[in-house]
């Protein structure tokens, strides 16, 4: 299976990502997070994509798109959360996939309304070891025991511009999926083991 995950910052992808992935025996692959483990490292890659993470800005196409070709290159089935994030790496990834024969079966958009994004996102721990996500301030990671912390981006200015960046960049992805016949929708506040539910009914009737 090959899904895509689309929906603003603090939608919730991250989190549904990994009960969906775990479910459909997919891998989920983030950008974000490819990004951040690159930071982790200091590598160049990293270290380029800093400045524009932590301004709210999109990395440039010309790096995201060749990270994502290269990581696709070698997997059948995805869930992919947080690409494409602009019409043209819809493009692309849509390119990409036609050679290898092998389209998207469908993009799961998360709908959720800003005043609770900024809540979620001002909330957010993420564990430095793992990369596991909590809703709020705990001591420690309950998987590996890692130390939590807030990521620079979930600072007031830069949720504020990462809304902006959503509504003028990425949202027209929505149609483009909407065109294609691919896109299911749903809401995506309440319990994360219903909404998960919800998806998994979604996304098993589109395929079916
Ligand atoms: P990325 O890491 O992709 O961030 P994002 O899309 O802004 O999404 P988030 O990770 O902030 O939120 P999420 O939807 O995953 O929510 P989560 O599950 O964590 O991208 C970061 C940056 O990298 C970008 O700004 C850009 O610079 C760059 N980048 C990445 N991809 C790129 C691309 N393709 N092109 C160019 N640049 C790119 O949940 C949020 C919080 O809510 C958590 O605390 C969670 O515990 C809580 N929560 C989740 N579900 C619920 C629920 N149901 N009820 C209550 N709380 C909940």
């Amino acid at each position: 299976m090959r899904l895509i995950l689309v929906g603003p910052p603090g939608a919730g992808k991250g989190t549904q990502a990994v009960h969906l992935a775990s479910h459909f025996g997919i891998p989920h692959i983030s950008t974000g997070d490819i990004f951040r483990a690159n930071l982790k490292e200091g590598t160049p890659l990293g270290i380029q994509a800093k400045s524009y993470m932590d301004k709210g800005e999109l990395v440039p196409d010309s790096v995201t798109n060749a990270m994502v070709k290269d990581r696709l290159a070698s997997a059948e089935g995805f869930l992919l959360d947080g690409f494409p994030r602009n019409v043209a790496q819809a493009e692309v990834l849509r390119a990409i996939l036609a050679e290898k024969k092998t389209p998207i079966d469908a993009a799961l958009e998360l709908s959720i309304e800003n005043a609770e994004i900024i809540k979620r996102l001002s909330g957010r721990r993420t564990c430095r070891s793992c990369g596991k996500i909590f809703p709020g301030q705990i001591d420690k990671c309950d998987a590996c025991g890692g130390e939590l912390y807030q990521r620079d981006d979930d600072k007031e200015d830069v949720i504020a511009r990462r809304l902006e960046v959503y509504a003028e960049q990425t949202s027209p992805i929505i149609s483009f999926y909407r065109h294609e016949g691919l896109l299911i929708t749903i809401p995506a506040v309440g319990d994360v083991a219903d909404i998960t539910a919800g998806a998994i009914r979604a996304l098993s009737q589109k395929l079916s």
